[in-house]
């Protein structure tokens, strides 16, 4: 293919202190593997040495654990943007040790190209294929690597042989124009196509290539369990119910879902769910679940930027491309997250809450409104624009010590403007055109677990008057109360009334 062949250490010798580096992948699918580790020891070895070696990392979501994991163990990270998952990096991060920017993921690409997150020195490109023209053919994933690709002044390629080259031809690259010259991103449904299947760049850019036979990183998720199943049958009643008042159109509309136990028993209850049509999903990351549904033609299509599927599950694709080439498209995340197209396409969200307020404000990202968990993901690209925006949860955490509704988010990620329904394993809550005191009722009502009800009931008798009502000194009793006592339930309002 005319490019120098790499070690992982060698490649990884191009990156110095205080380089901003871009990554591949959309959650551990398509992720680097082998230069990261390689960069992790020549900080290790500097820090031992008494240097200072630290480096800011820009990638698409959440990584895999030779990424995130590995780098925040070598304390290599100084800055990182956006989303991830990791234990390790998430513990230095409410440490203070790591500076970490929350960025909605469609956002990601443009801030770069605006200049919002400082010069890329190096990109690091997992690849199926690459050609002497510089054609980058990408694996499981696309994420931003269309624009760290072109502008970062080097790139690294590693081919992955663990992915097929048979997924040549599912990606659809494609970056939009910056303002004040964008243009409409001409996607009017979930199969529509605009792009080219891989990443042209200049190919004096590449440095190397550096040869991996690693498979992604991907976590299986645990089986569903009575909770997730309740959640996810609730979601399915809710939607077959409102198409059937004619809410949703009778053809159905596209789904985006979330990542996670919660999301897959949702997809499962709405594949079983006969009266709902054979569905599109047009959505960021894509599960075991929906490939199930697409094979039992309950999932017609699905436009992702991710398969965040299980290595099984990422065989089975590959081993029979010909059923899924036409049933699958890879985007970039600006893309598959964009708000343009999701108002357009009329998508109904589904994501996962932390914790929702009475009044229907969600927080994804802070326990107890100080310490990160994940970060918003792509939750809030699709919230806003959707045609229905549902957050799920199970109504209670932590062995029933937290409630996941309390009287005022610690954290706000998604305000009630935004937010039109809130399911648990309890029920639903049908929020659309109802006034902050009937939502607060029908949260209660509806989503609030047994031992917490009386709880909320007494609080909106102690919340003072007004559109909104609140008794603001005791707004966040129950995440004090569960900081001081470990357990929400200790919670006496009396306690907090000035
Ligand atoms: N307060 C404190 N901790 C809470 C909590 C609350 N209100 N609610 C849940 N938790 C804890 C759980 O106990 C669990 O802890 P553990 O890991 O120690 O067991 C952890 O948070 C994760 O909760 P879980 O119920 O397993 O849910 P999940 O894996 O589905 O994750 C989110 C839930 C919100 C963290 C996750 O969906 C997320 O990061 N969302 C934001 C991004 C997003 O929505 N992306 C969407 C597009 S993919």
């Amino acid at each position: 293919m005319g490019f120098r062949i790499i070690s992982a250490a060698e490649a990884a010798s191009i990156i110095k202190n205080g380089d901003v580096i871009g990554l591949s992948g959309f959650t551990p699918a398509g992720t680097p593997k082998a230069v990261t580790p390689e960069i992790a020891k020549i900080a290790e070895a500097e820090h031992a040495k008494g240097n200072p070696f630290k480096i800011s990392i820009l990638t698409g979501a959440s990584t895999g654990d030779s990424c995130d994991g590995i780098l925040a163990r070598a304390k290599a990270i100084d800055f990182r943007a956006p989303y991830t998952t990791n234990a390790d990096f998430r513990k230095a991060v409410n440490n203070g040790e790591i500076s970490y920017n929350d960025i909605h993921l469609s956002q990601m690409a443009q801030r770069i190209r605006y200049k919002f997150l400082g010069k890329l020195s190096v990109a690091i490109i997992e690849a199926c294929d690459v050609t002497p023209d510089g054609k980058i053919y990408l694996t499981a994933s696309v994420g931003i690597s269309p624009t760290i690709a072109r502008m970062a002044d080097k790139i690294i390629i590693e081919l992955n042989a663990a992915h097929s080259t048979k997924i040549k031809g599912m990606h659809d690259i494609f970056e939009p124009q910056d303002p004040p010259c964008r243009k409409t991103i001409e996607i009017f449904k979930p199969s529509d196509r605009i792009g080219v299947p891989y990443i042209q760049v200049d190919p004096a850019k590449i440095v190397g290539i550096v040869e991996v036979n690693k498979p992604d990183e991907a976590r299986a998720f645990s089986a569903p369990d009575p909770v997730t199943d309740k959640i996810g049958q609730n979601v399915a009643d809710f939607l077959a119910a409102d198409m059937k008042a004619g809410r949703i159109p009778s053809s159905f509309l596209p789904l985006q879902s979330g990542v996670g136990n919660i999301a897959n028993a949702v997809l499962g209850a709405l594949g079983r769910d006969k009266t709902i049509p054979a569905f599109e999903m047009y959505t960021e990351v894509l599960q075991d679940a929906v490939v199930d549904l697409i094979k039992q033609g309950r999932v017609k299509f699905g436009s992702t930027c991710s398969l965040t599927v299980t290595n099984e599950c990422l065989q089975d694709i590959y081993d029979n491309m010909d059923f899924f080439k036409d049933k699958l498209i890879l985007r970039p995340s600006e893309i598959s997250n964009n708000p343009e197209i999701v108002r357009r396409l009329g998508i109904i969200s589904i994501n996962t809450a932390l914790e929702a307020d009475i009044y229907g404000n969600v927080n994804s990202t802070h326990v107890c409104g100080t310490k990160m968990m994940n970060g918003i993901g792509g939750s809030g690209d699709f919230t806003r624009g959707a045609y229905i925006s549902i957050f799920t949860c199970p109504s209670v955490a932590k062995e029933g010590k937290i409630s996941a509704i309390v009287p005022m988010v610690s954290h706000h990620d998604h305000s009630e403007h935004s937010v039109s329904i809130i399911v648990t394993e309890q029920g639903v809550a049908d929020l659309r055109g109802k006034c902050p005191m009937d939502r607060a009722k029908l949260i209660i009502e509806n989503c609030v677990h047994p031992s917490y009800k009386e709880m909320l009931w007494d609080y909106l008798k102690i919340c003072s008057k007004g559109h909104t009502p609140h008794q603001l000194s005791a707004a966040f009793a129950m995440h004090d109360t569960f900081m001081r006592t470990g357990d929400m339930r200790n919670t006496k309002w009396e306690e907090y009334i000035k």
